[in-house]
Formats: C-alpha cells, structure tokens, sequence
C-alpha cells in the first residue's frame, strides 16, 4: 500500500526551522517538516530524538520556541498558522493519536470518543447518549472493532484501547492525521484493520504523518520518510530512495549491528515451576487454563501467542497480581503461595509490565526516584537510606540501558516515550531479580536500545538468572528464546527448542482452538514436536 510518490504530489502542511526549547534541553533545532496529503508521511527516529515533540506542535500541544507552520488548504500559496490549543488546530483540520493512552477508564466508551466535543439535545445542556453512541458505533465499525460504545474503557484490551484513542480523532474527520505509535500495541490482525482504514483515509486524501519503530511496518507503508537524530532533522525523500540500511544507519548515526544476538545458553537447575495455573474467566470458561511449565537457571524462555491468549494474565498470575488467579508457582523450590507481589519481588521475581506508563511508573515522581522504587531493600539499612550507593545505583542504570535524560532529578513526564520504558525496565532489573518476566520488552524503543535489551536479557542468562518473556514478534522470539511454549486461548499448545521452532510451526500452534481447521493443524504440530 506504501511507496507511491509522484511528481504531482501535493504538500499539505509544512513546518519550517521549528525549534523547541525545554528547560534544559533542545528537543528540536531548525527542523522543516512537509506533510503530503494522501500520503503516508513517515518520521523515524531514536527514543528522545523529537518525534513526539513535533507532532505535538503541529497539533497545537505544544508551542514552538522558534519557526513557522504553513497550511495550504487547496490552494498554492500557503498561509502561516498558529494554533492556540488542540482544539484550535482540529478545527484547521488537524487530529492527533497520541503515544499516550489518554482515556477516562470510569468512562464508557461513547463518552470517551465524544470528550469535549459532546453532542447536545437541541437548545440543552444535556447530551445526547444516544447520537453520541449512535455516531460511535458508525466509527468503530469502519475501523473494524464492533465495541459496544457503552462499554467502561477499564473493560477493554490495550488493543481495543488504542482503537478507541483513534476513534476519538475520526470525530472531527481530520485533512492530517498524525499518528504517534498506533501499532505498538495492537495485535497483527489489529494492525492489517488499521492498515486497510489508513489506506482509506489516503484515497480520502488525508495526509498522515506516521510514527513508528517497527521497521518492516515503516517501510511497507511509507510513502514519504523523515529521519530525525538528536534533535535535527537529517533526511528527507520518498521511500523509494532509501534502503532499510541507510534508514537505520541515519537513525542512530552509526552502521546497524546484528539486532537479534541468537545466543544459546547453558541452562543450570531448575529455578522456577508454575502449576495448574489457571484464572476462570468474568462470564464463564478459562482465560487460563491448568498452564504449567518451568524455567532453568540460565534459560530463557520465550512464550508466543496471539492477542488474547492468556500471555499477559499467565506472567501477571505468577506475580500475585491476579486476584483470582490459582495455581503455584514456586521459586528456587519455594513456593510463593498467597504472597503479595511486593513479597514475591523480594523473592526475586519480578515484571516489566506490559502496559509501563500506567503500571510501572509514578509520573508525578522523578527518574531516580522511579529507578530506586523497587529496590528499597537494597540501600536501606536501619531504615536510613543510602543516599550515595543511591545515587550511583541509579547513574549506572542511566548509563547502561542509556535512558536519555539531562539528570536524573527531572520528572519522569520529561522523558520521551521510550525513554519512559527504559526506566521501567531499569527500575525491574535493579530489584536483581532472580527470576525476570517481560511482558513485550521490547515495544516502543528504537532499534537501538532493543539491541541493549536483548544484550541485557543475554547477560542476565549467562549470569543464570531466569527469564521468562512474552512477544509478538515472531523474529525476536524464535532468536532469544532457548526454548519456546505457545498458548493458545489460556492452554499451552506448544513447546519447541529453539532448533524445532519456525515461524510456520509458531503460528499454527497460536491458532489452535481457533477453529480454523484445528484438526490438520494439531496433527501438524504433534508432528513438529515428535509425536
Ligand atoms: N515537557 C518536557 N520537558 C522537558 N523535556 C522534554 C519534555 N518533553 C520532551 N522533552 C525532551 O525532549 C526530547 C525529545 O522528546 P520526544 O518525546 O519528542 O522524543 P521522541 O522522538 O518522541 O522519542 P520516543 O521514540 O521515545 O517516543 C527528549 O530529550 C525529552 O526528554
Ligand atoms: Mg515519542
């Protein structure tokens, strides 16, 4: 759907020597940015590289220190524009996705999707439920997700989230569209529903400006890109003229390493040991079905599946955080049974959760105070805090999972989306767990620092500590992991050494119970496995 740019191409909007000062940095310095409408206007680049910030000052979030903003609205000759808040720039035709969830979860749906923008009953101050729901419905159909529109967002899936975040922006039917990571946490069939409403979006001729590190994504379906680096502009051209290597090599100012190491490891004993797992399901049968499994020392294992199967309840059950969840898990022979989490931390299991700005940060607090959150047991003796093994702890940490940050004092709020990430992660690894479950790891940060990831999670094994991680990326899971289980509708499925698994074998197994020809597929994998 991608790559289609012609001579008669038409720029839409165009941003030029944009520069953003924040306190104590430069995110943006003389950036020109052009937007063309029914286009794909991809912008690439490195966590805290200044895509974010762009964006929001072309939707009026943010106000630019320096430079101009053009609209063109049919004609040749642009007009220079200001826009006062968002509103202000969605009524000139400007909607934003953001990085961000920004949903009332104690708010249904309709009432989301139509925040600030209620419809009234006729000369009322009542809104109108039923046009609001009406409209809703029409909306998240086109986008493939029939939701209820009286559903509480609490109720849904990050999937189904996302979906509504985009919803909300549709309202206003945009001429450009920007879109902050819409995929990064949708399911594949999620993503191709979204894909093929962006298509449509385009032959309407809205210019979308798309932000994303998944990189086969970008290049499927960019039809102009945009590098930024350090907060400079570095290239821009159609996606044609540019290969993936040059791409990456431009992003982060260097030659792309080997991202997937496929390190195998020596696995010791057996460190940890789920049983029975199982979490009956709001409504009747299993979202967790009797899942059992262990975990050697030194072994990393990786478990695939598709939206829904179970995979982020399995890791948040073995945590404690599932209230109904029962089975056992047991660490280093020790059994964890009714222990709250925090208990379980101090065992030395520990989770990077899946959705990290809403579980696994305090936003109102600072970087180092985020990084120390979990580890208090570390540097606190008698109660006193150690505030130099402190402060170094926390350095360390900046500097190996390079979380860029001007100091550690300034608010988490401050940080780029994946640096946000990197912080969890940090704030995890230095619990030092015995046992590490990553929920998707690696999802909103740049092919670089996925690289230090993978590096970490490689060291960490070496080091013989288990982990256990969840991923939908097929590549980065047949790679890392030594040793692979798939579920499939809260049952495993499938278990494969790395040497067994392919994508094939992978796949068929996340579809089983998904009555899609079941039968062939099982006696496949049964196969696969040797039986
Ligand atoms: N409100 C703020 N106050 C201070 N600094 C900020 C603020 N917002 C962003 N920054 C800084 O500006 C820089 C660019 O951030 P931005 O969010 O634009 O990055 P990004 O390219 O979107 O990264 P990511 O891929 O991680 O989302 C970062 O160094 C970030 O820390
Ligand atoms: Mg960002």
């Amino acid at each position: 759907m991608g790559n289609e740019t012609s001579q008669n191409d038409r720029i839409v909007m165009e941003a030029r020597k944009i520069t953003k000062i924040f306190p104590g940095t430069r995110a943006l310095q003389e950036v020109d940015f052009s937007v063309y409408g029914g286009k794909i206007n991809v912008l690439v680049g490195e966590n805290g590289a200044g895509k974010s910030t762009l964006m929001k000052i072309l939707a009026g979030i943010e106000q630019p220190t320096s430079g101009e903003i053009y609209l063109y609205n049919g004609s040749v000759t642009p007009s220079r524009v200001s826009f006062a808040n968002t509103r202000d720039a969605a009524r000139k035709g400007i909607g934003i996705v953001h990085q961000e969830l920004n949903l009332f979860s104690d708010l249904t749906v309709s009432e989301n999707i139509f925040m600030n923008k209620e419809i009234k009953r006729y000369k009322s101050l009542y809104i109108h439920h039923e046009q609001q729901n009406e409209k809703s419905k029409e909306i998240l159909h086109k986008l493939g997700q029939d939701i209820d529109p009286n559903t509480l967002i609490r109720n849904l899936r990050l999937g189904q989230q996302q979906i509504v975040e985009i919803a909300k922006t549709m309202v206003d039917e945009p001429k450009i569209l920007i879109m902050d990571e819409p995929t990064s946490s949708l399911s594949v069939q999620e993503v191709e529903v979204l894909f093929s409403v962006i298509q449509e979006l385009k032959e309407e001729g809205v210019g979308i400006i798309y932000i994303s590190h998944r990189m086969e994504e970008i290049k499927r379906i960019g039809d102009y890109i945009t590098i930024l680096r350090d907060s400079r502009l570095v290239e821009t051209c159609s996606m044609n003229e540019i290969c993936m290597n040059d791409i990456v090599r431009k992003m982060v100012g260097r030659d792309p390493q080997k991202f997937f190491s496929g390190q195998t490891h020596t696995a010791g004993e057996e460190v940890l040991s789920v049983k029975h797992m199982t979490l009956p399901r709001f409504g009747g049968g299993f979202t967790l079905d009797k899942v059992s499994f262990s975990v050697r020392k030194g072994e990393i294992l990786g478990i695939y599946g598709l939206m829904g199967a179970g995979r982020t309840e399995l890791l948040e059950s073995m945590m404690g955080v599932v209230e109904k969840a029962e089975g056992e898990v047991w660490l280093e022979g020790k059994s964890l049974h009714g222990m709250q989490p925090k208990d379980r931390i101090a065992h030395g299991l520990v989770l990077i959760p899946e959705e990290r700005q809403r579980e696994g940060l305090f936003l109102n607090l600072a970087v180092d105070q985020n990084l120390t959150m979990a580890c208090m047991h570390r540097y606190a003796k008698a109660l006193k805090i150690h505030e130099k093994k402190e402060r170094e702890l926390v350095l360390q940490m900046i500097r190996e999972m390079r979380i860029k940050v001007a100091s550690p004092q300034i608010s988490i709020n401050a940080l780029s989306g994946g640096n946000q990430q990197k912080v969890v992660i940090g704030k995890c690894l230095l619990t030092q767990p015995k046992v590490l479950l990553m929920d998707e790891p690696t999802r909103g940060i740049d092919v670089g620092a996925k690289s230090e990831v993978f590096e970490i999670m490689n060291t960490m094994a070496n080091n013989k500590f288990g982990i256990v991680f969840v991923s939908s990326e097929l590549e980065e899971i047949l790679s890392m992991s030594d040793r692979i289980i798939v579920l499939s509708k809260g049952k495993i499925t499938g278990e494969f050494l790395r040497s067994e698994a392919t994508e094939e074998v992978l796949r068929r197994a996340s579809e089983i119970g998904h009555g899609i020809t079941a039968a062939t597929k099982t006696t496949e994998v049964e196969k696969a496995y040797g039986n």
